[in-house]
């Protein structure tokens, strides 16, 4: 948007209208007001409006109205929810209905910029259009096939406009790698990407972590610390695993998102800051969201660009690109020749339905590479899991391989592949196989 933002302000109240306008106009947009939700349907017919500033609750139809027919007949347009009806959960549902962002009554100048730029930045984000074509992988990233294509467009826009970002996938698949490529694609990022593992920094000390914490905040709190957020300023900063994080943090990490400062722990001050949010995680969020096991309003605050990263076994022919590169890449490292693999091998690789991914497909390079011999990898070189195929899978795939083995074989060489295929971790072993820590262990017993 180079030319002025054009913002329709809806309020019954003539003295909200009139702050509204003033802070909209010494920002340089071109402000439009109605005091009613019929007006304003005339003025968005008109002519094209980048955003609405509603109130909710107004004589006549009332701000959900507006913001159902902006939905279904502007679809880029952004829209902020002005209220002083405000509850949680009204901000929850409101934003359900497609509200960009919600500002409580009274809100300062700050706040509303805040809301303006941050609601500017999504609709910018549904303008671009899809690149056409083919895309290119990113640098790092190996496959060509659609789901991933699909991916990079997300990863180029993503970089492009600096909404917070939020990569779900399955382990393996490539959500840190992503996460990467956002911030690296960006050619003069002036700041740092820093990685957070949310779920391995203990509760007690992932709001110092994040945030940073004033001298003698609690015992032990020697000095000040900056902060993950602070460290980050005009880069990225990557939380990963982000549905472990506890509520507090939450709480605070959504106000970061609202009102773009960072409270330290122990401080009164806050302190501006411009971080591009990525967080990852390998659960479904709304589901948790919905379940009340996350913060609703949180997670509508991180998807604004979802990127849904595609299991392996839904990537056809990089199965196989993947298995070239990572086999290249072992060979040249052991200074051996790159062995040769034989179709049988390749089609028993593509059959198999890869529970860990990315990582485990580098696993099994690794294993491959120990004991093939003679330069030739074939599929009984393969880990025994891999050459077994359900009656399901057989018919699926058109054939017949393998001699036929009890159930309890392939559940036992199920279990080691997943397990090799997450380095060994049982609660990841087991969040793959859909089983709890108990089961598994008595079925390794
Ligand atoms: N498309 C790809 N091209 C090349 N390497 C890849 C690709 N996807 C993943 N990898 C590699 O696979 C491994 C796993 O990737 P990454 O750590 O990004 O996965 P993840 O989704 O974050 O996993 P987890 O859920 O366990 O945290 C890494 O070594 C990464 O470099
Ligand atoms: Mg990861």
């Amino acid at each position: 948007m180079t030319q002025a933002t054009r913002v329709l302000v809806v309020d019954d109240s003539a003295s909200t209208r009139e702050v509204l306008e003033r802070n909209l106009r010494s920002e340089g947009h071109d402000v439009t007001t109605c005091s009613d939700v019929r007006t304003a349907l005339g003025v968005l017919a008109r002519g094209k409006i980048d955003l609405v500033v509603t109130d909710l609750r107004m004589p006549g139809a009332d701000g959900m109205e507006l913001v159902r027919h902006v939905r279904d007949n502007h679809r880029e347009t952004g829209v902020i929810m002005v209220t002083g009806f405000a509850t949680v959960g009204g901000a929850v549902s409101a934003m359900r209905e497609g509200v960009d962002d919600y500002l409580p009554k009274p809100f300062s100048d700050d706040e509303l910029r805040a809301a303006v730029s941050s609601c500017l930045d999504k609709v910018r984000l549904r303008r671009d259009i899809e690149p056409a074509g083919t895309v290119e992988p990113p640098r790092g990233l190996i496959g060509w096939s659609e789901p991933m294509q699909h991916v990079y467009s997300l990863i180029a826009r993503a970089s492009a406009v600096r909404v917070p970002v939020l990569i779900t996938g399955e382990s393996g698949t490539g959500k840190e790698l992503v996460a990467r490529a956002i911030h690296y694609q960006v050619p003069n990022e002036p700041g740092p990407f820093l990685a957070v593992n949310c779920a391995a920094i203990p509760e007690a000390l992932i709001e110092s972590e994040l945030f940073g914490h004033a001298k003698g905040a609690f015992t032990g709190a020697t000095g000040t610390r900056e902060g993950f957020f602070v460290a980050a300023d005009g880069g990225t900063l990557f939380l990963d695993e982000v549905a472990e994080l506890a509520p507090a943090a939450q709480a605070k990490l959504l106000r970061v998102l609202q009102e773009k400062v960072v409270q330290p722990v122990g401080s009164d001050k806050t302190r501006a800051t411009n971080v591009r949010i990525v967080a990852a995680t390998n659960r479904d969020l709304e589901l948790m969201a919905r379940d009340g096991d996350f913060r609703e309003d949180l997670f509508f605050r991180l998807h604004v660009l979802p990127i849904q990263i595609p299991p392996l076994r839904e990537r056809g022919e990089d199965v196989v690109r993947l298995f070239r590169h990572f086999l290249a890449q072992a060979a040249e490292h052991s200074s051996i020749p790159t062995p040769r693999v034989t179709d049988a091998a390749l089609r028993a690789m593509q059959r198999y339905s890869w529970p860990g991914n990315v990582r485990e497909l580098q696993n099994v390079v690794q294993r491959l590479l120990v004991f093939a011999d003679a330069g030739v990898i074939d599929s009984v070189d393969l880990p025994s899991v891999m050459r077994y195929t359900s009656p399901v899978s057989r018919q699926v795939a058109g054939v017949a391989v393998g001699d036929p083995v009890s159930l309890k074989e392939l559940e036992g060489a199920h279990i080691r592949a997943v397990l090799a295929s997450v380095d060994g971790n049982k609660t990841k072993a087991a969040s793959i196989l859909g089983i709890d820590r108990k089961s598994l262990r008595s079925k390794l017993a």
